[in-house]
């Protein structure tokens, strides 16, 4: 009885106690998770004094629905106006924490500042083997001595010009293969075709090979389309163990799996390359300097030195298939979807094609400085569809550093939202109107100087191969115009996918008019 008298009469203030304990736990758990950015800002050591405004998002999970979208750029670009937070919003995405710019003075303190010159490796580029690729190479020497070595060999204005005939060679097989479809079908579905000329057009500059296939009949072309393809999509998945390391243990989305059977047979193809290449070497009794034709051959030079391995080129050379073909193709289908819509547009484009070259004379690299309606169309497009909207692959922070008033801690991943700054109306007018006159009167550089408009990033990690893509991109457009007139085959779907790059979300499908 005794015992349990004071008991009886303590407990209401137990309860209280334990009640309080419960609501101080709650409160603090609570406004833990309701920080600015979320979960990831509100463990980050150490905590930025200023904090960076940007959505907590959900309990643990913080945006991870932004990203698991297919429009992600949107939903960003409308937080971080929700958030007033467009020089620099904080978010996070379960354990991993973010900052993202969509206004051009921070994204050009970004993207220029050597604190932001590493990339974070999502697993899957891990699994790829691409931290030993240029793109998520760590920023240090192994790193610089491949951008030096792809700039001389690879990108360089004379190395892009020796190309040009072959680029020609394959905008006309591409009109001959525009030609069979709609001579099969009444309509032509662009993106497969563009795709594989890409391909081509890359495996010709780096490995010395191309195919005649259009990636159909099972040819080898066929067989490497395949490896490309499943390579774009695990890297476009979503990957919950980047950011929630308890779930790495299980791979339940495949991830690992695919990559490494991805791997084993890129290995097999690329390996076989190379091989090739040896073979080609010692036959001709290893004289290299004969072997300037390719890039495997740069490579195999600088093995010698025992500088990469073979490993390392294949990463190399697999990365650069993944990088150049896509964007380029995606590129080019979003250009003839606004062909297709604007009709007045394409006539401007055609009568100036007419002007410079005639109908019948082939196109040229040197007639592209003659063409300025053309580029203003490509200019146009990038802004409106940016093929990289967040451009590609981010950045992270190396050391705590400061952007605009506010430090970024190390390790934060670091965006820049080129979509949402290329679709501000503080920084262009009628942001949302197809309107390539608009570069005829204000000349916008769009190789990373002026952040207003950056598809190809800036800084120490801009695209090396933005000269390449871009001469790319002006011919082949140039020969399309001057052979056929691209004519609706039923409404034109502008939706878009974000994946690894950003996709029309319907495959343009049009009629293309031989021209007479
Ligand atoms: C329209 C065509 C292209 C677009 C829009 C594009 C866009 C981009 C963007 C936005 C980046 C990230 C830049 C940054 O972090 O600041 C990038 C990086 C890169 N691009 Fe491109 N790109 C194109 C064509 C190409 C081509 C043709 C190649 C090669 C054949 C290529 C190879 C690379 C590589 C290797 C990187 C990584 C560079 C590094 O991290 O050091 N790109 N590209």
């Amino acid at each position: 009885m005794s015992s349990s008298t004071p008991n009886a009469v303590d407990s209401p203030a137990v309860i209280t106690v334990n009640l309080f304990l419960c609501v101080v736990v709650f409160v603090s758990v609570f406004s833990f998770l309701i920080a600015p950015g979320g979960l990831a800002w509100a463990l980050s050591k150490p905590r930025p004094k200023s904090a960076i405004p940007g959505p907590s998002g959900l309990p643990f999970l913080g945006l991870v629905f932004a990203f698991t979208s297919s429009l992600t750029h949107r939903t960003l670009a409308k937080l971080s106006n929700a958030f007033n937070a467009k020089p620099l919003m904080a978010f996070s995405v379960g354990l991993t924490r973010f900052v993202i710019s969509s206004h051009p003075d921070t994204a050009k303190e970004i993207l220029n500042s050597s604190d932001f010159a590493d990339r974070p490796v999502k697993e899957s580029a891990y699994e790829l083997l691409f931290h030993r690729a240029m793109g998520f190479a760590p920023y240090g020497e192994y790193w610089r001595s491949l951008r030096r070595i792809s700039a001389t060999h690879l990108f360089s204005p004379k190395r892009v010009a020796a190309f040009g005939v072959f680029r020609r060679s394959i905008g006309v097989k591409m009109a001959g293969k525009v030609l069979s479809d709609m001579e099969r079908n009444g309509v032509v579905e662009v993106k497969k075709i563009l795709h594989f000329a890409s391909l081509n057009n890359v495996m010709m500059s780096v490995f010395g090979k191309s195919y005649d296939d259009f990636g159909e009949n099972g040819g080898e072309g066929e067989k490497l389309e395949k490896l490309v393809s499943e390579g774009y999509e695990v890297l476009g998945v979503f990957n919950w163990s980047d950011h929630f390391p308890v779930v790495s243990w299980f791979d339940f989305q495949g991830v690992r799996r695919r990559c490494r059977k991805l791997v084993s047979e890129v290995n097999v193809f690329v390996g076989e390359i190379i091989k090739q290449h040896r073979e080609k070497r010692s036959s001709d009794g290893g004289d290299t300097a004969v072997y300037d034709g390719d890039f495997v051959d740069v490579l195999l030079d600088l093995e010698s030195d025992n500088k990469f391995s073979d490993g390392d080129m294949i990463a190399v050379l697999w990365e650069m298939i993944f990088r150049g073909t896509d964007t380029v193709a995606i590129l080019l289908e979003w250009i003839l979807a606004r062909m297709v819509l604007h009709p007045d547009i394409q006539a401007k484009a055609q009568k100036e094609i007419d002007s410079v070259i005639g109908l019948d004379r082939p196109v040229t690299d040197s007639d592209l400085d003659n063409l300025p309606y053309l580029h203003a169309i490509v200019k146009e497009t990038l802004r409106m569809h940016p093929p990289g909207p967040l451009l590609s692959w981010a950045r992270l922070a190396t050391q705590d550093t400061i952007v605009g008033p506010h430090v970024v801690p190390a390790g934060t991943t670091a965006m820049v939202n080129m979509w949402a700054i290329t679709h501000d109306e503080r920084v262009w007018s009628e942001p949302d109107r197809f309107n390539p006159d608009r570069f005829l009167t204000e000349d916008v550089a769009i190789m990373g100087s002026d952040l207003r408009l950056a598809p190809f990033g800036a800084g120490r990690r801009v695209c090396p191969g933005k000269t390449l893509g871009l001469a790319t991109v002006h011919l082949w457009l140039a020969q399309l115009l001057q052979k056929f007139e691209w004519v609706e085959a039923g409404p034109v779907d502008l939706g878009e996918r974000l994946k690894l790059s950003l996709e029309m979300k319907k495959p343009l499908v049009c009629r293309a008019v031989v021209r007479a």
